[in-house]
């Protein structure tokens, strides 16, 4: 069958606006469209595809595993769905694991379990949940209301109540409104949509402490940041404290879909049989990959790789913005980072991603004014220098173009 981009306009829901390349393949840090053109994939499929396109150990699994088991439901239980729990419980110090089939799921299971342990342990009237401006939790009725952003939640009606949204990092009004009532906390430790804006380490002590008084649950939001991205398994390493609750999804399934949620006994137990399911969710075929990218991106020859590369990117970064003073500054860690830009490039983040496809290099954006990076984990030094490069040169076009 003959397809084009005009098919995505007569066919689809009009919800996505996608680039205009129509993608048939990928190997590596490398995507190529129908007309055989090859761009560097610094996207990774927005921080998903953690082992880059076709990965052959990935492609092995999911061949065999097709051949054994794709799904069989939760009414049975399987050896993937089990090692995968077992490995992930050993890897954090979690006791209990969830699993779901995206981050928005995740975070829906996340926010219902903190309101039912809080329900059950004390009642219904502690049932507020704190979340922060610019936030994003994904796109169920629930997690996009504790998102921070309006223009995602308004619209449909009566949204979820007990949600009140704060400034990020603004301690003193998180002091003032956290209280006896609130339930659960929830944060990135990255804000990835909202702009990656990295989270005050101040801020989240403050936050932890005064949490920890009134009985509220953390919730942390590690959908993006998590699995490899900022050069730890999990971010929150970094920072030195444990979150009661964990969400994880994107990376995991290096490109399958899963979300998992990870927490202790104590708190998981408030999800009885028949309270919270999921059809789909830790189906065996998704579960076999999660495993291996868990052993994979989990170990710490492989992380410390991460490092060295986010450190490159970024210094990479400074380099052109002691060339071109593009950048109002550089944020986040390991192989997340966004690009705040300035001047006559001020909230023109779409025209450097249109002149970066040009240049054949594919960027993902943070709303208007930052261009984000994430490429696949596996990506190699001298492809990252070429994206510097080529990055470099989109942005000498967008500046013209600009001044247009
Ligand atoms: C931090 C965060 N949470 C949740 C989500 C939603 O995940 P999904 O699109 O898999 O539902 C995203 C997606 O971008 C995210 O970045």
């Amino acid at each position: 069958m003959k397809i084009s981009r005009d098919d995505f306009d007569k066919y689809m829901f009009p919800c996505y606006k996608p680039m205009s390349m129509v993608l048939t393949h990928g190997k590596g840090a490398h995507l190529y469209d129908d007309l055989n053109n090859s761009y560097l994939d610094f996207t990774a499929g927005i921080a998903v595809n953690s082992l880059g396109h076709a990965n052959k150990s990935v492609v092995k699994i999911i061949r065999k595993q097709c051949n054994k088991l794709i799904h069989a439901s939760n009414i049975f239980v399987n050896d993937k769905t089990l090692t995968l729990a077992k490995k992930l419980c050993e890897k954090t110090g979690y006791e209990k694991a969830f699993f779901a089939n995206s981050g928005a799921e995740a975070n829906e299971c996340a926010l219902k379990l903190a309101r039912r342990v809080a329900f059950d342990n004390v009642g219904e009237e502690k049932c507020e949940i704190i979340s922060f401006l610019k936030g994003f939790h994904g796109r169920t009725l629930f997690s996009v209301s504790v998102g921070g952003q309006d223009k995602y939640s308004n619209g449909f009606g009566p949204k979820p109540q007990g949600i009140t949204h704060l400034p990020f990092n603004d301690l003193e009004s998180f002091k003032k409104t956290i209280s006896d009532k609130t339930c659960a906390v929830m944060l990135e430790l990255i804000q990835g949509e909202g702009g990656i804006i990295d989270i005050d380490p101040t801020f989240l002590q403050g936050v932890i402490e005064l949490a920890q008084k009134h009985q509220a649950l953390i919730i942390v939001d590690e959908v993006q940041t998590g699995v490899g991205r900022t050069g730890t398994f999990y971010a929150y390493e970094q920072f030195g404290f444990r979150p009661d609750i964990l969400t994880s999804a994107k990376g995991l399934g290096a490109g399958l879909p899963i979300g998992a949620v990870l927490t202790s006994t104590e708190i998981a137990k408030h999800f009885g049989p028949g309270v919270h399911g999921t059809t789909f969710g830790g189906n065996p075929l998704a579960c076999a990959v999660a495993a291996y990218v868990v052993d994979k991106v989990g170990d710490n020859k492989f992380l410390d790789k991460v490092v060295v590369k986010g450190n490159l990117l970024r210094e990479g970064l400074e380099g052109i913005n002691e060339r071109l003073h593009c950048f109002k500054s550089l944020r986040g860690r390991g192989l997340l980072q966004g690009l705040e830009l300035t001047g006559v490039l001020e909230n023109k983040a779409a025209l450097v991603q249109e002149c970066c496809a040009q240049e054949k290099l594919l960027v993902l954006l943070a709303g208007s004014n930052v261009v984000r990076l994430a490429p696949p984990l596996i990506i190699r030094k001298k492809e990252l220098a070429y994206g510097l490069e080529l990055l470099e040169s989109a942005l000498a076009k967008a500046l013209e173009k600009a001044k247009e």
